[in-house]
């Protein structure tokens, strides 16, 4: 399969159905909105999305609830990354290629902005229209997948940890988790609920979930790497900005090549996972490769 043609098929889906769904307002919050908007619509992969699509595939399923269920995802997603950017976390004033939303609408906006995000993502999730397609039962298990790992045991808690480990020394097992969390956590979810919309069966879940967590490790061992390999122009953040910040990272734990070694693992292991599904699995195994090769 072409993967670069898949890559850009989905996102243009994804892009255009996110217009479709995005949260509008009256005069009075279209700042506000806006500020949403910059940041959303500011280019980005869409990995997560994608993902989502690609897992409810592998099962056959083309159900149409896929595209707000995909852009909740991308919608926690640019929430973390504003947050994740602000002068208390990373003070970054680069991201997506553009000045981050607190250099562009200051702190308080941008504060507002993720948690309009956030919000908004379950409000997608647990719209009313949703249950014409799929189950109440489906919808709730699709709100608490999202909750569990955008929050304190998965995606915030792993920013906690990053944020109280910078400048110190911490062991592996506190690296990976802190990895599995922060990044690994959204984006299993991100496959976990392509599986649940497919009507996965217990085993094919477990399957699903395994193959998450080894890319999403991959996905932040692989964002480590660029910090230190790729330039600013390329990623459209800030190259280098972890050794600046004294962040536990793996290129710090191994080195260049240790951590392309540990990185190739996760996704030889993530597609180990994919052995029980059939050729419809090819997209995911694709994106795994992804995953390690990506530039940016
Ligand atoms: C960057 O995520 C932050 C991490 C969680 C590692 P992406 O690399 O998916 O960023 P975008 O969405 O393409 O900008
Ligand atoms: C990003 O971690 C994790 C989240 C935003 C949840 P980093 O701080 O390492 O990611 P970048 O490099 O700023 O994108
Ligand atoms: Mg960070
Ligand atoms: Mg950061």
């Amino acid at each position: 399969m072409n993967l670069k043609q898949y890559l850009h098929d989905k996102k243009t889906i994804i892009e255009a159905s996110m217009e479709q769904y995005m949260l509008k307002g009256d005069s009075l919050l279209a700042g506000h909105i806006e500020t949403m908007r910059y940041s959303l619509f500011a280019g980005g992969k869409r990995i997560r999305p994608i993902l989502c699509i690609a897992a409810a595939e592998t099962l056959g399923s083309h159900n149409n609830a896929i595209l707000p269920v995909a852009m909740s995802l991308e919608c926690i997603h640019t929430y973390s990354l504003i947050h994740d950017d602000l002068p208390a976390m990373d003070n970054d004033d680069l991201r997506r290629g553009k000045p981050t939303s607190h250099v562009k609408f200051g702190e308080a906006a941008a504060i507002l902005a993720g948690d309009g995000l956030l919000t908004f993502s379950f409000d997608l999730l647990s719209a009313p229209t949703l249950t014409s397609q799929i189950s109440a039962e489906t919808q709730v298990k699709l709100i608490q997948v999202l909750a569990q790992s955008a929050g304190s045991l998965g995606m915030v808690g792993g920013q906690a940890i990053d944020i109280d480990s910078e400048g110190k020394e911490i062991d592996f097992d506190t690296l990976r988790t802190l990895h599995s969390c922060k990044t690994g956590a959204l984006i299993t979810a991100s496959v976990q609920m392509g599986a649940i919309l497919g009507n996965a069966t217990p085993a094919e879940y477990k399957a699903f979930t395994n193959y998450g967590r080894h890319i999403g490790l991959a996905f932040q061992i692989v964002d480590d790497l660029l910090n230190v390999t790729a330039t600013t122009e390329q990623l459209g953040k800030k190259a280098g900005s972890d050794a600046e910040l004294d962040k536990a990272t793996y290129p710090a734990f191994f080195g260049i090549e240790g951590t392309r070694t540990k990185a190739r693992q996760a996704v030889d292991d993530a597609i180990t996972c994919l052995e029980p599904f059939d050729h419809r699995c090819e997209p995911l195994r694709e994106l795994a490769h992804y995953i390690y090769s990506r530039n940016k």
